[in-house]
């Protein structure tokens, strides 16, 4: 398979880019010829951001699977799709070729159905890294169920929000997920979840951990069983087949939750046509992906990089997408670069927080390895400082590696701003220039387009993006109106990231981080009111204000202050208890780093808690908080300083 639509030069991306401006809808069409298609499209682009509306590729029909899948299996049948490697080195490694990807995505389609799922149906799915997750993901979406991919890191009422949000009637999990030492049992948190939940029709449950599980009569089926009953159904004459449902290009094809600045978590709904073009589109061009190489790509299927970039990009690419299902740490440092040199892996995409950690272990990590496979390197979900990027590219990249700057959202569905890997130039910590069809601009607090530069000759402002690319998400599920406050209310016809950024004049975007109240802890995105919701549960809480400091390893730390007045009183294993309590509500990656006890808030005379003045004490800021008269007690801005942890 070659890449028609593969930028190779600098030229070309400047051409490519401005085709795609002046004209977006050749430009995607063009790029959509490459895909296997049932019926082809009657419009290309229909859109207003007002609503938002915005439709893709209209009237066509088609498979994501047959895309990821189908279509590869005359030339690379037995070529890996998937590279397996589990938690513990010493375990068997599992190669998963398109030929038995497409077996078992066929089987678990033929499950879903034996089951009672329906194309629309919501099916949750809360399983470790291991190829059954792809399979479950894939499955769905070749009966045209919405997956809702929920991270093995959530915590029960996490998990019974969502799938009340979601009306989900099917869940497919495991007995349990290994994770370095720990074994995390994932089918008894969904017996939590589903205590009092009455949507829920059925538990599919893979055994990966021999995890003792309880197993509910007439609700609970072992994938297993499932499965070789499938099996003899899709196997006729020796050839596999299970029809692909013909999905609308407008059909959603997942839902998947993350945190903002208000409320519960959203349900992010992206669509079939225009994700699948895009992650497809990115991947190829950002990686600048060969036949044959191996792509390792580091994050968890439970958020949006590994739906992107482990599952669907690199497949409906045709790659070999390695699968990991541990963590980087375990046994040891080096573990991300013994798979690296065992496999000869070419492509490494990690975080920024998991390269910070890895340099703490000096040359520990990568002394051993034989590196000299990897061509491309990339990291996503937070801003990468220098010494991470610098090291990266010296002692990993042996500074013959590009490394790719990726920014993006959940919301975006694939990579909008990043330079391309060797074809255009990096620039550490800068995410550099927009992927072709993506218009960003940088505005004021009143949605001014900022065309002033600073004294350091940048341009800094809120990031927007004035045109709909492919893999926009189009609704938050359930709560369309939620969709527009959130992300399209703000800026009149923009769409508003909630990320700050600098632009210089070559052009090149430095993202600064969230501008709103939505945390960036190690990659992983949290809502500073969803922590407070959390922290207040505890019994004797009353109130509590959330803030991000810097943290050397997790990018940012979570920072808690406490207004406490519980029975007795409030002593470390108080705040241990808090930390227990958010890890109920949310899951341990919400737990606080810093609890700071505390007998009032900053707050204005009408009741709004400063948090402008919270963020600077946490940052260890003392002299210039800015004005604090406008405060109804300043005294406590003085003992929030004093005894500041
Ligand atoms: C941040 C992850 C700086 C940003 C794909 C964004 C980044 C949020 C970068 C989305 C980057 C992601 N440089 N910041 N290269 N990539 N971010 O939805 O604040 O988990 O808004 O998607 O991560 O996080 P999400």
């Amino acid at each position: 398979m070659s890449y028609p639509f593969q930028i190779k030069s600098f030229e070309e991306y400047q051409q490519k880019y401005k085709e795609s401006v002046e004209q977006p809808e050749q430009f995607w069409a063009d790029v959509a010829e490459n895909f296997l298609w049932k019926k082809k499209w009657d419009n290309v682009l229909d859109w207003n951001f007002a609503e938002p509306k915005i439709e893709w590729f209209k009237g066509a029909k088609l498979n994501i699977t047959e895309n990821c899948i189908d279509r590869h299996l005359a030339e690379k049948g037995e070529d890996a799709a998937i590279i397996w490697e589990p938690n513990n080195p010493e375990e068997r490694t599992r190669i998963v070729t398109y030929n038995r990807l497409h077996k078992r995505v066929c089987q678990v389609a033929q499950m879903l159905k034996n089951n009672g799922v329906k194309k629309g149906d919501r099916v949750c799915i809360y399983m470790g890294m291991v190829p059954e997750l792809a399979y479950a993901v894939l499955g769905c979406a070749r009966i045209g169920a919405i997956h809702s991919v929920i991270f093995g890191g959530f915590s029960a009422q996490s998990i019974a929000d969502r799938l009340e949000d979601a009306q989900a009637e099917f869940i497919i999990t495991c007995d349990g997920a290994y994770r370095g030492e720990k074994v995390i049992a994932l089918k008894d948190v969904i017996d939590d979840a589903l205590r009092g939940n009455k949507t829920v029709k059925k538990v599919i449950v893979y055994t990966r951990t021999r995890t003792p599980v309880s197993m509910i009569k007439g609700r609970d089926i072992w994938w297993e069983d499932e499965m070789q009953f499938a099996e003899e159904q899709v196997e006729k004459d020796g050839k596999i087949f299970f029809e692909a449902e013909a999905m609308d290009a407008e059909d959603p094809l997942f839902i998947l939750y993350t945190s903002g600045s208000t409320g519960k978590p959203k349900g992010v709904v992206h669509s079939c046509a225009g994700y699948m073009i895009y992650t497809t589109y990115t991947f190829v061009n950002v990686f600048q992906y060969q036949p044959k190489q191996i792509h390792f790509c580091t994050a968890d299927v439970g958020w949006i990089t590994g739906h992107s970039y482990i599952v669907y990009g690199p497949l409906a690419a045709g790659a070999t997408s390695l699968m990991f299902e541990g963590i980087p740490t375990y046994p040891s440092c080096s573990r991300f670069f013994d798979i690296v040199d065992k496999y000869k892996v070419n492509i490494l995409y990690t975080a920024p927080t998991a390269i910070r950690s890895l340099m703490s272990f000096g040359d520990k990590s990568y002394k051993d390895n034989d590196l000299s496979s990897l061509k491309v390197l990339g990291t996503v979900g937070e801003p990468i400082n220098e010494e991470a990027w610098h090291w990266y590219e010296e002692y990993i990249g042996k500074k013959n590696c590009p490394i790719v700057d990726t920014w993006w959202q959940t919301e975006t569905g694939g990579i909008l701003i990043s330079n391309l890997a060797g074809v255009t130039n990096s620039k550490p910590s800068w995410a550099t220039l927009p992927l072709p069809g993506i218009q960003p601009l940088l505005v004021d607090e009143n949605g001014k387009e900022v065309t002033q530069p600073d004294e350091d000759g940048l341009l800094k402002g809120n990031l927007c993006i004035k045109f709909p690319w492919p893999s926009i998400l189009r609704t938050t599920y359930g709560d369309h109106e939620r969709c527009r406050t959130n992300y399209f209310a703000t800026y009149p016809n923009l769409y508003f990231t909630g990320d700050g950024a600098l632009k210089d004049k070559d052009g090149n975007y430095r993202i600064t981080g969230r501008v709103d109240d939505v945390l960036n802890v190690s990659g992983h995105r949290i809502g500073t009111a969803e922590v407070e919701n959390a922290i207040n549960m505890h019994a004797g809480v009353v109130e509590s204000a959330v803030v991000g400091y810097p943290h050397n390893i997790k990018g940012q730390g979570i920072y808690a202050y406490v207004i406490y007045n519980g029975k007795k009183a409030a002593d470390e294993l108080t705040k241990k208890d808090i930390n227990v309590t958010v890890s109920k509500v949310i899951g341990p990656i919400a737990k606080p780093d810093k609890i700071q006890f505390v007998s009032g808030l900053p707050k204005t005379r009408s009741g709004k808690i400063m948090r402008r003045i919270l963020r600077k004490i946490a940052e260890g800021e003392t002299e210039n908080l800015g004005d604090i008269t406008t405060l109804l007690d300043p005294s406590v801005v003085d003992e929030i300083k004093k005894e500041k942890v």
